[in-house]
């Protein structure tokens, strides 16, 4: 007996040296950038932003109940992706609240600039008065100067070299393209998007970030605001067609910065195979909604945004859609766990815990 539980110690102990080996090589920070789907709070700290979540339904499923400025009724992929990443809570804080309390070392665990509304163009959102991207990497390169100033720059370098790089947006400036009734030609558009992308990119690298997790373009023209342009409900097809093209030329963008640029790792999430996935098979993931908002009102409570009087459904975890254009809690956390450890069809060329490890 003795033996064997000897044997089983050793087993125990080596599984926790692994364990540890794993944590120890993962990221040590994670900087968050992007549109509403990863914001977790910036928002409500812009007194003029017109795109905001900091009032109920949402929140619902947070703790205490909390509108904490997230589109969710619960945490969002970008919590749940840091948990998965850094063993955290959920998602590094906003950078507008690190700014509010004083700039301080909590930073270099992780900041979130994430600002609802943006997108990938200087316009896309500008008359909402959000966060454009490239405001984004402008705070982010005060984060990185304040690192360097306190730890030296060698140790810095080294810091943000490790560090994971998450960034989901793109979705906007297509939305854009529809409502504003552009008329320059499509791959034109989507040229322009890549183009803003790598210059993105190249700012961060230059800045001394290396591991790139990207999130493409989600099937807009599922979203049930998009719905109800189409009478049938069925999706609006040609959005999800500008999705899937922005996601070929991202990939192709990726295979070449990856290239020239030494040292730069990324993983590219295919969130348009992973959402069209459940969209397919709704009863593998226990939804029995997946065309409906949750909270929201008129047809596919997709008529108007989630506000204190919306309807509000009860059985949150089988909705895909929390309101109009957002996914609900659980449909984050599903996101999140396929960007982490999904296989190749929906995360390529490696998933974001091979990148945190690399
Ligand atoms: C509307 O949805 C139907 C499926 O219900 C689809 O066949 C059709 O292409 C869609 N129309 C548009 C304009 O996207
Ligand atoms: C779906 O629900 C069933 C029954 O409650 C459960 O056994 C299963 O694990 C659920 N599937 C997922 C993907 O959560």
């Amino acid at each position: 007996m003795m033996k064997t539980n000897g044997h089983f110690c050793i087993f125990v102990l080596i599984g926790i040296i692994l364990q540890i080996s794993v944590a120890i090589k993962a990221a040590p920070a994670v900087f968050v950038f992007g549109d509403s789907t990863a914001d977790v709070g910036t928002n409500s700290f812009l007194p003029t932003a017109k795109i905001r979540a900091d009032f109920p339904h949402n929140g619902i499923d947070f703790p205490y109940s909390k509108p904490t400025g997230r589109f969710s009724n619960g945490f969002n992929s970008a919590d749940f992706l840091s948990k998965l990443i850094m063993g955290s809570k959920r998602s590094p804080q906003p950078y507008l609240l690190f700014l509010k309390s004083g700039l301080n070392s909590k930073m270099f665990r992780g900041v979130n600039f994430a600002s609802g509304a943006s997108g990938l163009l200087d316009v896309t959102g500008k008359e909402l008065n959000i966060i454009s991207m490239s405001e984004q990497i402008r705070q982010f390169e005060t984060v990185c100067s304040l690192l360097k100033y306190l730890k030296g720059k060698d140790v810095a370098m080294k810091h943000l070299s490790k560090s994971l790089i998450a960034i989901s947006v793109g979705s906007n400036d297509i939305f854009g393209y529809f409502e504003k009734q552009m008329t320059v030609d499509p791959a034109v558009y989507i040229n322009s998007l890549i183009t803003a992308y790598e210059s993105h990119i190249n700012a961060l690298y230059n800045l001394g970030a290396r591991k790139f997790g990207i999130i493409s373009i989600p099937p807009i023209g599922c979203c049930p605001s998009q719905r109800i342009l189409n009478s049938t409900g069925g999706c609006f097809e040609i959005e999800n067609t500008f999705a899937r093209a922005f996601h070929s030329s991202l990939d192709a963008l990726l295979k070449k910065l990856s290239f020239k640029l030494p040292d730069m790792k990324y993983a590219l999430g295919n969130s348009y195979e992973m959402t069209i996935n459940v969209i397919d098979h709704p009863q593998l993931f226990n939804f029995t909604s997946i065309e409906t908002a949750c909270c929201g009102k008129g047809w596919l409570n997709a008529e108007k945004t989630c506000t204190p009087d919306a309807n509000l459904c009860s059985n949150r975890d089988e909705y895909l859609f929390w309101d109009l254009y957002h996914p609900t809690q659980y449909a984050s956390e599903l996101a999140a766990t396929t960007l982490y450890n999904g296989g190749k069809q929906f995360v390529a060329p490696v998933n974001f815990a091979q990148l945190a490890a690399c």
